[in-house]
């Protein structure tokens, strides 16, 4: 199938389908201690982050989810003025599109007419092996959005489920440890290896050392087994793939796990739904976090509402820092909480120190 019309019909089914893991993002058992006493006067928290070589106004960034057909680029337009108004980061959705089709690149591109903000970009690690990319496909992605980092995406449940999906993801993490230090020796960029919902282990973490950041994307949001389920018409295939629509590492036990193995920048994502999420993240590891189908569900009904939506998210966060006496996000970082049950046996089990 032509990937511009997959790429409309993602946007049609989690603008009007449920597609939302039935299980949850655990962070529900993560439990911030709430200071009684908290020597914070409100008007002073302060929410700015660094990273990737820009600041940000609070630790936000607007997950990868666009481009590649006509009615993306006013979704982009939407959402890179949106971070731009506020100060927050976005991404581009998978640029493989108009890698195959220049006559695309404006779906992409489009985002830096609006903003100047952070822009990351987003490309496969499979298409690394099955369209046997090199150096000149990252430069290209880059280059068109002047893009400040590249998230690469790892997918695989994503792609066993799609009826097009591309399977051979054999040696993965050793081809793109080979490509990314060629890459860096020519030019310097920010890496970042990227789930879509599924979530990284503290096994996978181990193999993607040499990528600057972790983006977590863990399960409990957007399930893209569920997204790519409603594409696929033999029954008998369907019957097989509805096995593994709850399939994935919650996004809670994910960030645990990479922080026990990964001293870099962790992004956390997947499933977060408010302010209080994000500051959770924070709290428990994370450098930054980020945000897919609520922004995409604003986009489409214009910037204002992404605005809209960024801001009560940054508004709870803000609450959330007040109540656990946190002025600044390194403060946050440092604030007690407890993990409950069942997270905390699970982690127990997987040998992940709490
Ligand atoms: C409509 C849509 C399109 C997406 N396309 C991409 C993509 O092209 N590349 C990618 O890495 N992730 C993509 N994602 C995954 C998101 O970046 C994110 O990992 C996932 O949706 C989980 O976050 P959420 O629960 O906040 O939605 C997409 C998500 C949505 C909702």
């Amino acid at each position: 199938m032509d990937i511009s019309i997959r790429k409309l019909e993602h946007i049609f089914l989690c603008s009007y389908c449920n597609v939302e893991y039935d299980k949850t993002t655990m962070l529900e058992n993560v439990e911030l201690i709430h200071r009684g006493i908290n020597n914070i006067n409100y008007e002073d928290i302060n929410t700015e982050i660094k990273i990737f070589g820009k600041t940000l106004s609070a630790p936000i960034i607007v997950s990868g989810m666009t481009g590649g057909f006509s009615g993306a680029k006013e979704i982009n337009k939407n959402i890179a003025k949106a971070v731009d108004e506020l100060n927050l980061g976005m991404g581009v959705g998978s640029q493989r599109a108009a890698i195959i089709n220049k006559n695309l690149i404006d779906t992409y591109s489009v985002v830096r007419e609006y903003t100047d903000s952070l822009v990351i970009g987003n490309l496969g690690a499979v298409n690394f092996i099955v369209d046997n990319w090199g150096l000149d496909v990252v430069d290209k992605a880059i280059d068109m959005i002047d893009a400040d980092a590249l998230a690469i995406h790892f997918n695989p449940l994503q792609e066993i489920i799609q009826p097009e999906g591309d399977l051979n993801f054999k040696n993965v993490s050793k081809i793109l440890e080979d490509l990314i230090k060629d890459y860096k020796k020519m030019r310097k960029t920010y890496f970042i290896a990227k789930q879509v919902g599924e979530g990284f282990s503290k096994e996978d973490a181990q193999q993607l050392k040499y990528f600057d950041a972790i983006d977590i994307q863990g399960s409990g949001g957007t399930s893209w087994a569920k997204v790519e389920y409603y594409r696929v018409k033999d029954e008998k295939r369907k019957e097989i793939l509805k096995n593994f629509l709850n399939w994935g590492i919650p996004t809670a036990q994910s960030i645990f796990e990479v922080k026990s193995v990964y001293n870099k920048t962790i992004i956390g994502s997947g499933g977060l739904r408010s302010g209080l999420d994000i500051a959770k993240c924070i709290a428990i590891g994370c450098s930054c976090t980020s945000i897919a189908l609520p922004i995409l569900k604003a986009a489409l009904k214009g910037y204002e509402k992404v605005v809209e939506v960024l801001e009560r998210y940054i508004k709870e966060l803000k609450i959330t820092m007040f109540l656990v006496g946190a002025e600044t996000i390194d403060d946050l970082k440092k604030v007690n909480y407890v993990v409950k049950e069942p997270l905390r046996g699970i982690l127990i089990d997987r040998g992940v120190e709490l």
